[in-house]
């Protein structure tokens, strides 16, 4: 009993609330908006003024029929129009965004979502979403961003108090309204720090960047088509210009790459080349250790400071790692090499970004466990393209990917960095210069 009084406690509140964001929305955003109650009001002093013609030949000349016919009407007509007043104060989306914040696991401590009472477009860019603040502090909504994006089917640039303290506005933006179908590659985009990349234009017209002195080693998912493997491309473009040794570890024989790739970086076609290229990746690694040891500095970018040396960054590449690591075909021997390969792999992982070593590997394969974990953990840069939920947990930990990124889309991609954006074109000449 005291359950269904606190339910029906709580829909009145909510009634109330919509009643009053309703009228909000109306005085506030949507002027155009007041026209529907007001066209109501209009057409009920109508009916009402007319009211004779209908109701005197039903009533047959009995006066109290009459009166009480057309004042109970009256009744149902005014009782209706708060209820038009709730509809405008109730988007269009707002049951499935409810449902959606559930399933996102947004919800204040008695497990139920804030209230959606408008979207507008906002005035910069994409929409404004305006909620009840339920009590949940405005630290976790900034925190939970993420989810609320997943939720809103977009991407949350701010969350915000109202004035008034009384409302939460969320900030966000579509990927499809706002980034362009191509965007091409720009010299001039190339940062002139060795561990700045560029990846693409973000929401607000951006440029989007990871810093690999940071977070040095990435990892890149998405399904077939989604753009990886020329996001990849991107990536290695630029640390070539900017002088970095790139290998490639590609057991097709570097068909996906054109000459001027096999030119400019070393590429790997074997198990066996792949442990003898990271041998030697963990021998410059432990050779640096000594001379930024000697020299007294932390890392790359000091010690060539500090010496004027030019140390080189490395970076080795694998477009379908998952390929590439799997070893359920493989013979005793082979997966040996394989244990061993792993294990190399994990130094560079662990230890790289001091010393300029760096991984950036890609994967299509929804599959958690073939990026054995010591790797997977420090592959601290995630960048997802399209993808099913699966994928999208494994490579962000998140669903933001397959929630946000539009099943048809290319190049569009998110990371856990809370970046959003689409990756640059460009074509191989790109290498010849
Ligand atoms: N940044 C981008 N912008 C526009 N189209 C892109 C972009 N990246 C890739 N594409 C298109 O998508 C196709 C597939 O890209 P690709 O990198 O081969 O995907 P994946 O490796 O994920 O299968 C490309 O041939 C290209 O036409
Ligand atoms: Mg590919």
């Amino acid at each position: 009993m005291d359950n269904k009084k606190l339910t029906q406690a709580k829909r009145r509140q909510e009634r109330r609330q919509r009643f009053s964001a309703g009228l909000r929305d109306m005085a506030a955003y949507h002027p155009a908006k007041a026209l529907i109650p007001l066209a109501y009001l209009v057409i009920v002093a109508l009916a009402w003024v007319n009211r004779a013609k209908v109701l005197t030949p039903l009533a047959r000349g009995n006066d109290l029929i009459y009166h009480s016919v057309s004042l109970s009407l009256l009744l149902v007509a005014l009782i209706l129009l708060p209820e038009i007043i709730i509809a405008l104060g109730t988007p269009k989306r707002s049951a499935e965004i409810q449902a959606a914040l559930i399933a996102a696991g947004f919800v204040n401590s008695a497990r139920t979502p804030p209230m959606l009472f408008s979207i507008r477009r906002a005035k910069e860019q994409g929409y404004m979403y305006e909620f009840d603040p339920d009590n949940i502090p405005l630290s976790h909504w900034e925190k939970d961003k993420e989810k609320i994006g997943a939720a809103l089917r977009c991407r949350v640039v701010s969350v915000k108090l109202s004035p008034d303290g009384k409302r939460m506005l969320v900030h966000g933006i579509s990927m499809r309204s706002t980034l362009p179908e191509m965007v091409y590659w720009k010299d001039e985009y190339l940062s002139p720090d060795s561990f700045v990349l560029t990846l693409g234009v973000g929401l607000l017209g951006n440029r989007e960047t990871i810093n690999i002195a940071n977070t040095p080693h990435i990892l890149l998912g998405g399904s077939t088509g989604s753009g990886k493997s020329l996001l990849l491309k991107l990536l290695l473009m630029q640390s070539l210009q900017k002088g970095a040794t790139v290998y490639i570890a590609d057991f097709k024989g570097g068909v996906d790459y054109s000459p001027a790739w096999h030119r400019r970086c070393k590429m790997v076609f074997e198990p066996q080349s792949l442990l003898a290229t990271l041998e030697d990746l963990t021998s410059e690694l432990e050779r640096r250790r000594k001379l930024f040891f000697t020299a007294g500095t932390p890392n790359i970018d000091e010690y060539n400071e500090t010496t004027e040396a030019n140390l080189q960054r490395y970076i080795l590449a694998c477009d379908e790692v998952a390929e590439v690591l799997d070893t359920t075909e493989l013979n005793k021997a082979e997966k040996k090499l394989f244990v061993q390969i792993v294990r190399q792999l994990s130094l560079i992982a662990r230890q790289g970004r001091a010393f300029g070593i760096h991984l950036m590997l890609a994967t299509q394969r929804p599959s958690a466990n073939l990026i054995p974990g010591e790797i997977r953990t420090n592959l601290t840069f995630r960048i997802c393209g399209r993808a099913d939920d699966i994928l999208s947990r494994i490579i962000l930990d998140s669903p933001a990917a397959a929630e946000q990124i539009p099943p048809d889309s290319k190049g569009l991609f998110v990371t856990n960095m809370g970046q959003t954006f689409k990756g640059f074109l460009f074509g191989d000449s790109v290498l010849e210069q």
